[in-house]
């Protein structure tokens, strides 16, 4: 269980917090290109990672790693089609992945067909066994990037979803009733296996849950506090999201 808040990281705005982010990210590359000669990342969606991508991209940052060994999947997508404007793939594609030089192969869309959210999650889960180094055949991802949203859903493992029970399998397709959306997620058992979380949270309307996070009384528990990282977590949040918890 993910209790409390710890290493974390409080910087003035989105643009510190993208920079603090993409720091890390730039580290964690270096060290496991330099260890294994790969680097496998888990790109999170929605809209604060928008500005760490940019900046990735971006002259100051794009010459600081050997994208070439760069391994990318998501944490997360909407059945959407790759070029619907909910799709976290177009996001990061448009921010990140068509400007810097990764190999095709090596970027892994979640969804192809929207239609078929049960056959696109089972079609990731043998993707991932394919392409990621696995420990006690658990496929191990360097670095998963997640949000955090005002109701504690990380990824897209919602409150009062039967993806927070799934647990024999990697990746699954949710049926979001709020969202009267589906959704493609990496699991509890996938993430929990993750080296290294780095969890990005901006935005005054993400207060409230930092800090039920930070007093730990929740009951139920937030989806993100079912996640039991074996790996290490960091914490970047802007002062908005923080709030008076300083
Ligand atoms: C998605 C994300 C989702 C997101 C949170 C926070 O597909 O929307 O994976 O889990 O990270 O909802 O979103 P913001 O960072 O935009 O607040």
């Amino acid at each position: 269980m993910l209790t409390g808040l710890d290493n974390i990281h409080v910087l003035a705005d989105l643009e510190g917090l993208a920079r603090a982010v993409a720091e890390r990210v730039i580290e964690l590359a270096r060290h496991n290109i330099e260890a294994t000669g790969r680097f496998s990342i888990a790109l999170a969606g929605g809209g604060t990672p928008r500005h760490l991508y940019t900046l990735l991209a971006s002259a100051e940052f794009r010459g600081l790693t050997d994208w070439n060994r760069w391994q990318v999947f998501f944490g997360d997508e909407r059945c959407v089609a790759p070029d619907h404007a909910d799709s976290n793939y177009r996001m990061a594609r448009e921010t990140l992945l068509d400007h810097v030089p990764i190999p095709a192969e090596q970027i892994h869309p979640m969804v192809y067909d929207p239609s078929a959210p049960q056959e696109a999650a089972a079609a990731y889960e043998a993707r991932l066994y394919r392409h990621v180094d696995r420990e006690n055949d658990m496929p191990v991802l360097d670095l998963v990037l997640l949000g955090l949203g005002h109701d504690g859903h990380t990824a897209s493992l919602f409150p009062e979803t039967d993806i927070l029970d799934v647990r024999d399998r990697l990746v699954a397709a949710v049926h979001v009733e709020k969202l009267q959306s589906w959704r493609i997620s990496m699991t509890y058992p996938l993430l929990d296996h993750a080296r290294h979380i780095c969890f990005m949270v901006a935005g005054e309307n993400k207060q409230r849950v930092i800090r039920d996070l930070h007093d730990g009384r929740r009951d139920p528990l937030y989806p993100v506090e079912r996640l039991s990282p074996q790996g290490t977590v960091e914490w970047f949040l802007d002062e908005l999201a923080m709030g008076d918890l300083r």
